[in-house]
């Protein structure tokens, strides 16, 4: 399969970029850092980009894949969480910061991917529980996700031959977690707790043993409508 993942140099994203090519896949990687582990790969194709770069986002996609008639699966992977505080507390150009990444960001690369190839078959944004939990603390992160459901939900009626899906991937442990792990308790952000209780559990699993559980799923997401939110831990 070609596979294009986006946020390849860490989390997840590396992980699922690393399983597809164990796999014997083509695997074209966008970050703004390269991944070492990954460089080495013949069948890994690398564009460092960053995907808030809006100006030059739709050319260098186009550049990047002009050789490419096909794309079998898409994972809109790369995000980033907000500090963790009151709505009340966060600027408008803190949550414009995370809606550009987690949300805008993936509206133009939808947009530049089904102008650059010809057919694609299967695009998949990771979400968040956060989009659907309403859990204090987590602002912006929570709003572009909730609006990132939204997008890949309308652009499953726009494009009827490609299957969408918003996808919680459950808890990684990743940069991400890292950070909610740092930082000291607070009885104001319930949620804090328990991530930081789930951290070197099974629960949290390392990004490598998350991306070949959550590629089983995403084997499966066509059994599902297009353009629906769904979680890992619920299917
Ligand atoms: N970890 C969890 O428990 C968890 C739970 C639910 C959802 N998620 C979601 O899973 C996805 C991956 O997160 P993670 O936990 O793996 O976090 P991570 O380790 O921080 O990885 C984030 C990735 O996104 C890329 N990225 C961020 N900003 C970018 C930009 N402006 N341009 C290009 N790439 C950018 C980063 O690459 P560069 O810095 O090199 O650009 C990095 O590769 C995110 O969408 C996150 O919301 C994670």
């Amino acid at each position: 399969m070609n596979i294009l993942i986006t946020g390849t140099s860490s989390g997840l994203g590396f992980g699922f970029a690393k399983y597809y090519l164990e796999n014997g896949n083509t695997v074209f990687g966008i970050s703004r850092k390269i991944n070492e582990g990954l460089d080495s790969n013949e069948n890994f194709h690398f564009l460092s980009q960053d995907v808030t770069d809006f100006e030059r986002l739709p050319q260098n996609i186009f550049s990047f894949l002009q050789e490419v008639k096909q794309l079998d699966l898409v994972i809109l992977n790369a995000g980033m969480l907000s500090e963790i505080k009151d709505l009340k507390e966060t600027q408008l150009n803190e949550i414009q910061k995370v809606m550009d990444v987690n949300v805008w960001a993936n509206k133009l690369l939808i947009d530049a991917l089904t102008d650059a190839v010809k057919e694609i078959k299967q695009i998949v944004a990771i979400s968040s529980g956060a989009s659907v939990s309403g859990s204090r603390g987590w602002n912006a992160y929570s709003l572009s996700k909730a609006t990132l459901n939204m997008l890949i939900n309308l652009y499953a009626k726009e494009f009827p031959d490609i299957h969408f899906c918003a996808l919680a991937p459950g808890l990684i442990d990743t940069k991400m977690q890292d950070y909610i792990y740092g930082l000291p308790e607070n009885e104001k952000f319930p949620t804090m707790k328990r991530l930081k209780s789930a951290k070197g559990t099974e629960q949290m699993p390392t990004p490598e043993n998350a991306a070949g559980n959550i590629s089983k799923k995403i084997e499966r997401l066509k059994n599902y409508e297009s353009g629906l939110f769904l979680d890992v831990r619920k299917m």
